[in-house]
């Protein structure tokens, strides 16, 4: 892939191939009705690309076996596989250790996974979990399952008009009581990215082990968890353009050592007696059962897939692409961008004066043009702007400038219906 992105030799700067990526994922050249499909709901999940495709069909059309229990050549090839993926997970989140990467369904289980076995294990009656005011429904539940069972408190960071954290405040819930903090790297519904390192600080000098939602972010950032300094960093598979029901979590090794397991069942045991059983080393500690073994080799093939074009260009790329969406649908009447962080990446959400989300998004559609609309799973960030739903078109590698223009012309025909 390194042919994908080039080094412009004036500049110095990585420059992505818009065209040669493009033809790279087979949906994009798809049509809806008469319209060419226009994808800005990336945030959702993004399309896959022509490796993964490959990677995945290759794996069940030649390798398919169990893994870690067959002595024969066609299963140990596929444990290789597996591990293989689970070790470029590790490099792809610079993990000191692939044992600190388990494979999970997807962010969202990840999550689970933690409150389910450290936070059960640690958090008591009267204890804390902080969570800001931007978390998906993901990064809010779980902990308030946690919280409800033990009669612990879920404290909540609030955020400025332009969505960022509120520091100061942060600092400030942070005390003995607080077992966890989990807090999201790039919003998804407001697009902010959040400065994680000013996160895990203060926590850090309280004992606190901090989680990073990175679903997010690590399609659009380089993620190195140890540069972070957090303790639990999650990631889902289909919004790195690879399959969906994989994902993964990773955790310090001497956190997840010391945490019991998730679900039981084979592969997570030592041994088994009716009195007795004993557990597997971390991370099979945590993937009881069979997994998703085509999906974490998929994965593996997705996050070579972006290490090939390169986080510099992918960057870069999707910058130019925000700023001149933020012009373009800023220039359009009547519309209220909602998420104007000074730090942001890849999503913009939007309100228009006196048309329902969903009509936009109906709308639009019939020009070709998919953007979500909603709440985007996180009610409580709607609450905060004081708007029951934003319409919201998110970027990936793969978009134009000209898409771009498209869904601007299809707020025009939004405009034009509602008077
Ligand atoms: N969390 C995903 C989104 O923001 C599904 O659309």
């Amino acid at each position: 892939m390194s042919s994908v992105a080039h080094t412009d030799s004036v500049h110095s700067a990585h420059v992505l191939d818009e065209v040669r990526i493009r033809e790279l994922f087979p949906i994009l050249a798809a049509t809806v009705g008469d319209k060419p499909l226009v994808y800005l709901d990336n945030a959702a999940t993004t399309q896959k690309p022509q490796p993964v495709l490959d990677t995945l069909s290759r794996y069940y059309a030649a390798q398919n076996a169990n893994i870690h229990r067959g002595v024969y050549q066609l299963s140990q090839n596929a444990t290789q596989a597996y591990e293989d993926a689970r070790a470029k997970v590790a490099t792809f989140l610079h993990a000191a250790d692939p044992a600190e990467i388990i494979f999970t369904r997807n962010a969202t289980e990840g999550i689970n996974l933690v409150a389910q076995t450290f936070g059960r294990s640690t958090v008591g009656e009267g204890d804390e979990v902080v969570i800001s005011t931007m978390e998906h429904h993901s990064n809010i539940v779980p902990w308030q399952l946690l919280c409800n069972e033990k009669g612990a408190r879920l404290r909540v960071v609030p955020i400025t008009d332009a969505g960022e954290l509120m520091l100061d405040e942060y600092e400030s819930l942070l005390g003995p009581r607080t077992k966890l903090v989990s807090i999201v790297h790039m919003s998804n519904s407001l697009g902010t990215v959040n400065p994680v390192q000013r996160v895990v600080e203060p926590a850090h000098g309280h004992n606190i082990p901090v989680l990073i939602d990175g679903s997010q972010a690590a399609y659009h950032m380089a993620v190195d968890v140890q540069a972070i300094g957090c303790d639990f960093y999650v990631v889902t598979g289909h919004k790195l353009y690879g399959p969906t029901g994989i994902g993964a979590l990773y955790g310090r090794r001497h956190l997840l050592d010391a945490m019991p397991p998730y679900q039981g069942g084979g592969d997570m045991i030592s041994s088994v007696t009716f009195e007795r059983t004993t557990y597997n080393e971390v991370p099979h500690k945590f993937e009881a059962g069979t997994p998703h073994i085509a999906g974490a080799i998929g994965l593996g093939a997705a996050v070579d897939f972006i290490s090939g074009v390169g986080f510099g260009a992918i960057a870069a790329h999707e910058r130019r692409l925000l700023d001149h969406a933020t012009a373009a649908l800023s220039a359009v009447p009547g519309l209220r961008l909602i998420g104007t962080a000074r730090q942001k990446a890849s999503i913009l959400s939007f309100v228009l004066d006196g048309v329902h989300a969903h009509d936009i998004g109906t709308i639009v559609d019939t020009e070709g043009v998919a953007i979500r609309t909603g709440h985007h799973c996180t009610q409580p960030v709607m609450d905060r702007f004081g708007v029951p739903a934003t319409a919201r078109a998110s970027l990936a590698m793969y978009n134009t400038t000209e898409e771009i223009d498209r869904l601007v012309a299809a707020l025009t025909k939004v405009r034009e219906i509602f008077g």
